[in-house]
């Protein structure tokens, strides 16, 4: 990375800073809350915030953390075994169950489902069940864990994503229950493609876990992509800047094939302005801001592909949002895509979240992979 040493130790520190966050708001079970103030986050984990912050603290070596945080999700899913076993059951029989018997997106911090308070969520979403597993077996090859530690809960989500998913359901924004979301399923194969080589895994479970995810991206590559890029989901035009990770972190598209290119290429032309990157070009959630997380993830993009240049602009910019103390928000209103969105959103759910703690571990993601951190 070309940087002077002054730039460096600066991104280091807001790096650290980040990580010293996280650890603090930990909870003593292992869960990553999302946001500890945001109101409509405040007391959940969300298995995708979890698994990206847990691989941030795994590659800042902060071990011990995501350890603790893929212990929780083997509880909390291993808690699920019923529920999985009558999903499973029931997609077998022909007659699957309906949406609101799925499993959820997010837990309460001690793993309950933390029903009856408050909001209810849009809570069918398949991807962070792919990326727990994911990230979990990333950080046990990075350190050495012996990953059988959680083999009840990866067997139990092997199960659960064979059998569902080719269900429509909510993507990682949490939105358009109808359609099939191409983040979502990359998500699942990547989860699966590397559950497949865990060496605790009966042979069965371990070729429908490789079969699957073989199948998952051949429909990318066929139902997933237009004019030469990935799209949002199936039917669209669009592209979503979630795409990034699919051909970056996930690799589940080689980011060097023709695809992968023109994806990077398409997410930068469209969704980034100036390093700050915008979830999708419709989007109004507080008047559609940009995403230090999305612009780190971009950036991991960039790294697959050779350009670190690129990669460093987007780290920097992700910099300039983070507050004194080192602390990174969901999102900043410096290019807003509709600005009229922002009071209606204030005025639901009050200011948007900040500190996010995903925010901060896609930047130590990516100050780590660049050599700063
Ligand atoms: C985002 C989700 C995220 C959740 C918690 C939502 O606004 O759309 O992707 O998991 O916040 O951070």
């Amino acid at each position: 990375m070309s940087s002077t040493l002054a730039d460096r130790a600066a991104l280091a520190a807001i790096a650290a800073q980040g990580a010293a966050l996280i650890l603090s708001l930990q909870d003593e079970g292992g869960a990553y809350p999302a946001s500890p103030t945001f109101s409509a986050y405040r007391g959940f984990a969300w298995l995708r915030d979890g698994a990206f912050i847990a691989d941030g603290m795994s590659a800042g070596g902060h071990v011990d953390s995501a350890t603790a945080f893929f212990d929780w999700c083997d509880r909390v899913v291993t808690g699920c075994a019923d529920r999985i076993e009558r999903i499973v059951a029931a997609a077998a029989s022909g007659a699957p169950l309906p949406d609101h018997e799925m499993l959820p997106a997010r837990f309460a911090l001690d793993g309950s489902l933390g029903g009856g308070e408050g909001i209810e969520w849009w809570d069918f979403q398949l991807d962070g069940y792919g990326l727990w597993v994911w990230a979990a077996l990333a950080h046990a090859d990075r350190h050495g864990i012996d990953a059988s530690r959680w083999r009840r809960g990866i067997e139990l989500t092997i199960d659960y994503l064979v059998s569902s998913w080719q269900r429509p359901c909510y993507d990682w924004w949490e939105m358009h229950i109808e359609e099939i979301h191409i983040s979502t399923l990359g998500s699942i194969a990547a989860g699966l493609r590397d559950a497949a080589r865990a060496p605790f895994l009966e042979p069965s479970r371990a070729s429908a876990a490789a079969e699957t995810a073989n199948a998952i991206i051949q429909f990318i590559l066929r139902d997933g992509t237009r004019d030469g890029h990935l799209i949002k989901w199936v039917g669209s035009h669009d592209v979503d800047a979630s795409l990034a990770a699919v051909v970056g972190m996930l690799a589940v598209i080689e980011p060097s094939s023709p695809v992968g290119l023109t994806t990077i290429a398409e997410l930068d032309r469209q969704l980034a302005v100036n390093g700050g990157v915008h979830r999708f070009l419709a989007d109004t959630f507080y008047g559609g801001g940009q995403w230090p997380l999305l612009s780190c993830m971009l950036g991991l993009a960039h790294v697959a592909v050779g350009d670190h240049d690129r990669a460093a602009g987007l780290l920097r910019w992700s910099a300039s949002t983070a507050g004194e103390s080192g602390s990174m928000p969901e999102q900043v209103t410096h290019h807003l895509l509709d600005p009229a969105y922002v009071a209606e959103w204030e005025e639901r759910w009050g200011t948007s979240a900040d500190p996010l703690l995903w925010s901060s571990a896609m930047f130590l993601r990516l100050a780590v992979e660049l050599g700063v951190a």
